[in-house]
């Protein structure tokens, strides 16, 4: 095969492949996951046939850890966290500490290396959030308090691991490693030359620049990215909205591992956070998911080519080991930490079945211990074996959690109280999220067309871009909406409730489904009367720049709204004499301009 086909061919190969393994574990009640390793396995070096290029497929296996990073990110919920932090935070940093000392004691009885042994151990430790959220959810149990719990506890594993992917290369030297001679420079800029007296410096210095780069993308982010991103869907090109979304995703992971040397993963988790707490984001999440699901299948697929099947044949003993610490170690470690802590059975049960697979976050960590020379060939290996195996009996460690959990007599009143308060920590959660949620929703392109006959002309596209502009609004009974006189801002569409329009001399009602303020808009003149909420009511509002541009591109909507704004100043002008004398003359009538 001619050499600059080399990435064409890897990625066909890759795709084709972890396609028809992807779907024949489907039909077997597998993960579909478990198919992208195997597919894997099937072009990687160690099984005969066609051999993708390696090399490639690690590279673009990190653009799919960027682009799941950034998924992470997206979706990372603060206020779920923090319901959940008494039992998440101190269950996972004990789990992921004991089970690394598993791990690490294992291998040293093996004759690893401390710096090995540490690396299989806490790659032993960190289970798949990936997987745990694909299990979950085809149970129906992600918003259940037990679901909830075992993802926080997840996410606490994933933010620890985030650290340790960033301290590792300082370490690494100390640790007896050394720095990777490719230039391995995407987790973290921080040689593992940095043994002796220069670690610590080195480890000040990777720690200021982390902090550096988590200030600055805190600070700025939340005000420049969603900024840029609303720009973009005021130009109503889908294209270039999911083009701005990969941009930020891939270009704040690059520039920060540049700039800051911090891992691609860790600069995508922060992009996608500082993203998340836009209104825009559930779109973003929706346009850079496809692309995200294709590369992270690359991502495994490239953990696979690296899999040697022979490990199982060569080394059953400690195959069977690594799965003992990842089924039992670190449910029996689970188990106890939860019990302790003093929740019920059921929950324990829950959390440790999911803790009983390994994933992604072990194969970003092995591979960085290989590329410095700390984690042997096998170690890898095993772990794909251990990652392979658990994620593969997954679904049937689940069922018997279930079964377990169906026989547990009732839970002791003090266990049950304290889960109680926990389960009112997360109702309020939620209830925050939905009202925060609620407060920011509009409409889909659907109900907008079904809310308003208005829009009813657009095609599904052009109003989905619509709804991007609307700014969402709530009123309560009473509140002032419009004061005649003021400058115009904005115009309003009503979705719930009823406002009072106060002409001088009349008083028309308007309901969900009518607009106003668009005549001060239109004529560029003052508000033309008071406009007061009659009810609790909500409102989708279009600001002047952009209720403009949205009239110039639709000439037919805007002939209807003109031809209703002249209609109301024509009634305005013609008010009945009794009317307030102030509020007459200085009016203007709509000039029915574009
Ligand atoms: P504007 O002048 O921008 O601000 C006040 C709004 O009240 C006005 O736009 C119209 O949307 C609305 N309005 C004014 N007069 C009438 C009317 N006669 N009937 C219905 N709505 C009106």
């Amino acid at each position: 095969m001619p050499h600059d086909v080399a990435l064409i061919a890897t990625l066909a190969m890759g795709f084709v492949l972890a396609f028809v393994f992807g779907f024949i574990a489907n039909k077997l009640s597998l993960p579909p996951l478990v198919g992208y390793l195997l597919a894997g396995v099937a072009v990687g070096p160690f099984t005969p046939g066609f051999v993708a290029d390696t090399a490639l497929a690690g590279q673009l296996a990190e653009v799919g850890v960027m682009l799941l990073m950034f998924g992470v990110g997206l979706h990372f919920s603060a206020a779920d966290l923090m319901a959940v932090r008494r039992i998440a935070v101190p269950g996972a940093v004990g789990q992921i500490v004991i089970a690394t000392v598993i791990g690490a004691g294992m291998a040293m009885l093996w004759g690893w290396s401390f710096g090995a042994g540490l690396v299989l151990g806490l790659s032993l430790s960190v289970a798949s959030t990936v997987v745990l959220l694909k299990a979950l959810d085809e149970r129906n149990a992600v918003s259940t308090p037990n679901g909830r719990i075992a993802v926080g506890w997840l996410i606490v594993e994933d933010l620890a691991m985030v650290l340790v992917l960033v301290l590792l290369p300082a370490f690494a030297g100390l640790l007896g490693g050394q720095a990777p001679v490719d230039g391995h420079a995407a987790h973290g800029a921080a040689g593992g030359d940095g043994g002796g007296p220069g670690l610590l410096l080195t480890l000040v210095i990777t720690l200021a620049k982390v902090g550096a780069f988590v200030a600055i993308a805190m600070i700025f982010g939340p005000r420049v990215v969603p900024w840029i991103l609303r720009q973009v869907a005021r130009t109503g090109s889908r294209e270039l909205f999911t083009l701005s979304v990969l941009a930020v995703a891939l270009g704040i992971a690059f520039g920060s591992a540049k700039l800051f040397g911090v891992s691609f993963a860790l600069g995508a988790f922060f992009a996608g956070v500082v993203l998340s707490e836009s209104d825009l984001s559930h779109k973003a999440a929706a346009n850079s998911l496809p692309l995200q699901d294709a590369f992270a299948v690359l991502f495994f697929v490239s953990v696979g080519m690296l899999f040697d099947p022979s490990i199982i044949v060569r080394e059953p003993l400690m195959v069977v080991g690594v799965l003992l610490v990842i089924l039992v170690g670190k449910a029996v470690a689970a188990v106890g930490i939860v019990l302790v802590l003093g929740y019920p059975l059921s929950t324990a049960l829950v959390v440790s079945a999911s803790l009983a697979q390994i994933g992604e976050f072990s194969f970003i960590l092995a591979g960085l211990g290989i590329s410095y020379h700390l984690l042997p060939p096998e170690g890898l290996s095993l772990i794909l074996a251990g990652a392979l195996l658990s994620i593969t009996v997954s679904p049937l460690v689940f069922a018997g959690a279930d079964r377990l959990i169906a026989r547990i007599p009732a839970i002791p009143a003090s266990r049950a109280a304290r889960f109680g308060r926990l389960q009112g920590e997360l109702a309020a959660a939620r209830e925050q999220m939905e009202k925060r949620l609620a407060a920011h929703k509009t409409f889909t392109p659907e109900e907008l067309a079904e809310r308003f006959p208005l829009f009813s002309s657009l095609t599904p596209e052009q109003r989905e871009v619509l709804v991007l502009h609307f700014h969402p609004a709530t009123a309560q009974p009473g509140q002032r909406l419009i004061r005649v006189g003021d400058e115009a801002d904005a115009a309003y569409f009503i979705s719930s409730g009823e406002v009072e329009v106060a002409t001088p001399g009349r008083k028309i009602k308007l309901r969900a489904g009518d607009f106003f303020g668009e005549m001060a808009l239109l004529s560029g003149a003052r508000r033309s009367a008071d406009v007061t909420a009659l009810d609790y009511s909500k409102f989708l509002m279009l600001s002047r720049r952009d209720f403009r541009q949205f009239l110039k591109k639709h000439p037919a909507i805007r002939d209807q709204i003109t031809a209703l704004a002249a209609q109301r100043g024509e009634m305005n002008r013609k008010q009945p004499e009794t009317g307030d004398p102030d509020g007459g003359g200085d009016t203007p009538a709509p000039a029915p301009a574009a």
